[in-house]
C-alpha cells in the first residue's frame, strides 16, 4: 500500500489495484474548493495509471461528506465546480464506488449518486436536506435520485429534506449493500472485480413511468407541507422534470434554480438558522466541563407536561420513574404515557417493539422514595411557588447528593425554588414546551447558583432528548415568554390603535406564521392569562398603557375556541370575524378617545418585529440571552416565528 496526497484534504492509498481516495476535511468533510480540486486530481491520477483498476471514495472520521461547504455560499465561485467533479465521476472510464462511512448529505449524497456503486456502513445517514437551507440540490440530486428510486420516493426525500438510515436507503435502492464491519474491504473487493463495461451510470437510468399516481400523491403531500415555501415547491418541480427531460436539460434547470435560490433572502435566513443552532451549543465556561452520566430520570407529576417529558426521556433511551400523589393518579399517568406511545405506533412513527421497550423502562408510582435512584428529577407539577418549593424541600431529603433537581416552571423564579433546598448549585431550570415529546425547544435556565457541571449535564441530557437547548438566565418568563409578551402587548396596542385582530392575523400568516396571534389566543384559551392579569392587577404600574379588550372578552364568556367564541366566532368550527368583537374594540377605542388609523400588512409586521427585537435587545443587555441568534431560535422553535425569516432579531437587522 502506498500513500498519495492530492490536496490538503484529499489523500489516497492503493490497495490491490484499487485506489481508496479519502476526504479528510474536518469536521464534516464538506466539499470545499480544496476537496473538489483534490478529487479531480485523484481522478486524473486514477485514469492515467494503468495499474489502477477502480476507485473507492470514502470519508475520514464520522462523515462521508456533509455536503457543499455552506461557508462558501455567497462568495465568488472557485473551480472546479461541484457539478463538474460529479460529471467526471459519473463518466469515469473505470469503476468508482462510494464507501459511505457516515453522513452523506446534500452534495455528499450527490457525489455518491454519481458513483457506479454505493456501499454504506450501518450508521450512515443519507439525504438531500437542501430545502432546509432554502435551496434545492445543485449538483444533480433532483435528477439522479429519481432515476434511481422513482419520482415519488425522490419527492418525498428531497422536498421534505428527509434524512434516512442506511437500512432505509438499502430498501429504497439508493445503496447496493450495507456492510456491517467490513465496509472498505467489501467495497474494494467489489470494485476490483467490477466489469468496466457494465458500469451503472445513475444519470443514464430512466424513471419508471408506471408511477404517475404515486408521484401525484407525493407531490400533493409535499406541496401541502411546503405551505408556499419556494425551495420545496421548486424541488417538486425539478423532480417532475426528471421524468420528462433529458439529463443534461434537467441538470441545467436544477443548477439555475439552485443558484437563484442560494442568493435569496429565504436561503440567507435559513443559513443563519443553521449556524445559529450550532452556535447555541457552545456555552461559555463549559468548554472543559464533562457532563455527568444520566441513566435514570425522575419526573414528579405525570399530567399533560409530565407525560410528554416522560415520553421524550423514554425516546432518549432513559429509564423513567414517574411520581404521582396516589396509586390511582399513578395508574392514570402511566395510561397517559402509554397513550402517547400508542398514538406514535398508530401513526407509524414507532413500532410495537419500540413501544414495549419504552414501557419496560417506565414505572409510575405514588412512592416518592423511589426517586432515590434518579440521576435527575424534573418537577412538572402545578405552577405555584408554594407547591414547588415544598416539593423541592422534600426532594432534597430523598434524592442522592449528586442528583440534579430541575424545575419546569414557566413563570416562577427558579432561584427562589433552588434556595428552598440545601443544594441550590444542583438546581437548574428546564422549561419544556407543550407537547413536550414533540416541541424541540428547551430553555435551560442557568440559575444564580447552578454549578457548571449541572448546566453541562442538563445540556447533554437535552441533546439526548433530541431537543434544541437554549441557555438563558433567570427572568420572569425566560427568553421566549418575555419576547412573546412584548409581541402580544404590541399587537393589542395596535388593535386599540386601529388594526382589527383579523388584519393582524392575516399579516402574520402572510409573513409565514402558521397561525396569527389572535387565532392562537383562541386556540389556547383566554382564561389562564385573564386569571394572571387579575392577580397582577394590584401591582400593575398605573402609568403603563393597558388594553382592556381581552378582559372584556373574558367577562363576556368569550374564552376562545373551546367556548365557541373568543377574538373570533366559530360557527361550524370555522374562524370568522365577529361583529360583536369589532363593536367591543370600537367601544374601547372610543373610551380612550383613540381615533383609529389604518395599518398595512407591512406596517403591522414591522411594528411587531420592532417590539420583539427591542425586547431581545433588553434581554441581551441584561445577560439573560447570550446572543441574538439564541433569541431567534427560541422564537422559531417555540412560538411559530417562520424560520424562513431567520427569527425576529435577524429579520429586524439586529445581528
Ligand atoms: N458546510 C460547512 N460547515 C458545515 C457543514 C457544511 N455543509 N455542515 C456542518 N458544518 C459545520 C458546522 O457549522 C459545525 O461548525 P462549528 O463546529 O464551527 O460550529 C461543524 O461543522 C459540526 O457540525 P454539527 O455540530 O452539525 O455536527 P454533527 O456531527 O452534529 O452533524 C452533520 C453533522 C449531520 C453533517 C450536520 O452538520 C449537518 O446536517 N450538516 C449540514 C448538512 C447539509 O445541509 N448539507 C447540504 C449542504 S448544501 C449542498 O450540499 C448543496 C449541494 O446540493 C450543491
Amino acid at each position: 500500500m502506498s500513500a498519495l496526497r492530492f490536496s490538503d484534504t484529499i489523500s489516497a492509498a492503493l490497495t490491490d489495484g484499487v485506489i481508496v481516495v479519502t476526504i479528510d476535511n474536518a469536521p464534516v468533510n464538506a466539499l470545499s474548493a480544496d476537496v473538489r480540486a483534490g478529487l479531480m486530481a485523484a481522478l486524473d491520477h486514477a485514469e492515467n495509471e494503468s495499474a489502477i483498476a477502480g476507485v473507492v471514495l470514502t470519508g475520514a472520521g464520522n462523515s462521508f461528506i456533509g455536503g457543499a461547504d455552506i461557508k462558501e455560499f455567497g462568495k465568488p465561485p472557485v473551480e472546479p465546480l461541484l457539478p463538474d467533479v460529479i460529471a467526471r465521476i459519473e463518466t469515469f472510464p473505470k469503476p468508482v464506488a462510494a464507501a459511505i462511512n457516515g453522513a452523506a448529505l446534500g452534495g455528499g449524497l450527490e457525489v455518491a449518486l454519481a458513483c457506479h456503486r454505493r456501499y454504506a456502513a450501518p450508521a450512515a445517514k443519507l439525504g438531500l436536506p437542501e430545502v432546509k437551507l432554502g435551496i434545492v440540490p445543485g449538483a444533480g440530486g433532483t435528477q439522479r435520485l429519481p432515476r434511481l428510486i422513482g419520482t415519488a420516493a425522490a419527492i418525498d426525500m428531497i422536498a421534505g429534506g428527509r434524512i434516512i438510515s442506511a437500512s432505509e436507503a438499502l430498501k429504497l435502492g439508493i445503496v447496493d449493500r450495507v456492510s456491517e464491519s467490513t465496509l472498505l474491504a467489501d467495497t474494494i473487493a467489489d470494485i476490483k472485480n467490477a466489469d468496466a463495461s457494465s458500469l451503472r451510470r445513475t444519470g443514464m437510468l430512466s424513471v419508471p413511468s408506471a408511477l404517475i399516481e404515486t408521484t401525484e400523491k407525493a407531490a400533493a403531500d409535499a406541496l401541502r407541507k411546503a405551505r408556499g415555501q419556494r425551495a420545496p415547491t421548486e424541488a417538486v418541480r425539478l423532480v417532475r422534470l426528471s421524468a420528462t427531460a433529458p439529463l443534461a436539460e434537467g441538470l441545467a434547470e436544477e443548477r439555475r434554480t439552485f443558484l437563484e435560490l442560494r442568493d435569496s433572502e429565504e436561503a440567507t435566513a435559513l443559513r443563519h438558522v443553521f449556524f445559529a443552532e450550532r452556535a447555541a451549543g457552545k456555552v461559555e465556561g463549559l468548554e472543559a466541563v464533562t457532563p455527568r452520566r444520566i441513566e435514570t430520570v425522575g419526573i414528579v407529576g405525570t399530567g399533560l407536561m409530565g407525560s410528554g417529558i416522560a415520553v421524550a426521556a423514554l425516546n432518549g433511551g432513559y429509564r423513567v420513574i414517574g411520581v404521582e400523589q396516589s396509586a390511582e393518579a399513578a395508574e392514570k399517568g402511566r395510561e397517559r404515557i402509554a397513550g402517547i406511545l400508542d398514538k406514535a405506533v398508530q401513526s407509524g412513527r414507532l413500532d410495537a417493539a419500540g413501544r414495549e421497550d419504552r414501557l419496560s423502562r417506565l414505572s409510575v408510582t405514588a412512592d416518592m422514595q423511589q426517586l432515590g435512584q434518579a440521576d435527575i428529577v424534573i418537577e412538572a407539577v402545578f405552577d405555584d411557588l408554594t407547591v414547588k418549593t415544598e416539593l423541592f424541600q422534600r426532594l432534597d431529603t430523598i434524592v442522592r447528593a449528586d442528583a440534579i433537581l430541575a424545575t419546569n416552571t414557566s413563570y416562577l423564579d427558579p432561584d427562589v425554588i433552588a434556595a428552598a433546598t440545601a443544594r441550590p448549585e444542583r438546581v437548574v431550570g428546564l422549561h419544556f414546551f407543550s407537547p413536550a415529546h414533540i416541541m424541540r425547544l428547551l430553555e435551560v435556565v442557568n440559575c444564580k447558583k447552578t454549578a457548571p457541571e449541572v448546566l453541562a449535564s442538563a445540556l447533554a441530557f437535552a441533546k439526548r432528548l433530541s431537543k434544541l437547548p437554549i441557555v438563558c438566565g433567570v427572568t420572569e418568563g425566560f427568553i421566549g415568554n418575555r419576547v412573546f409578551s412584548a409581541y402580544r402587548r404590541e399587537a393589542e396596542y395596535m388593535v386599540e390603535d386601529g388594526a382589527l385582530p383579523d388584519e393582524i392575523d392575516a399579516a402574520l400568516e402572510a409573513y409565514g406564521f402558521p397561525m396569527g396571534l389572535f387565532a392562537v389566543y383562541d386556540m389556547a384559551g383566554l382564561e389562564i392569562a385573564w386569571a394572571r392579569r387579575k392577580r397582577q392587577a394590584a401591582t400593575r404600574n398605573p402609568a403603563e398603557r393597558y388594553v382592556v379588550i381581552a378582559d372584556r372578552l373574558c367577562e363576556a364568556g368569550r374564552f376562545g375556541q373551546k367556548a365557541g367564541r373568543g377574538w373570533y366566532a366559530y360557527p361550524d368550527g370555522k374562524r370568522t370575524i365577529d361583529p360583536d368583537v369589532t363593536a367591543m374594540i370600537e367601544a374601547a377605542r372610543a373610551e380612550k378617545g383613540i381615533v383609529p388609523k389604518r395599518f398595512t400588512a407591512e406596517e403591522i409586521v414591522a411594528r411587531l418585529l420592532k417590539a420583539m427585537s427591542d425586547e431581545g435587545d433588553v434581554l441581551l443587555a441584561e445577560g439573560i440571552a447570550a446572543r441574538a441568534s439564541d433569541i431567534d431560535l427560541v422564537m422559531i422553535n417555540g412560538y411559530g416565528f417562520p424560520s424562513s425569516k431567520g427569527g425576529p432579531m435577524f429579520a429586524a437587522g439586529r445581528r
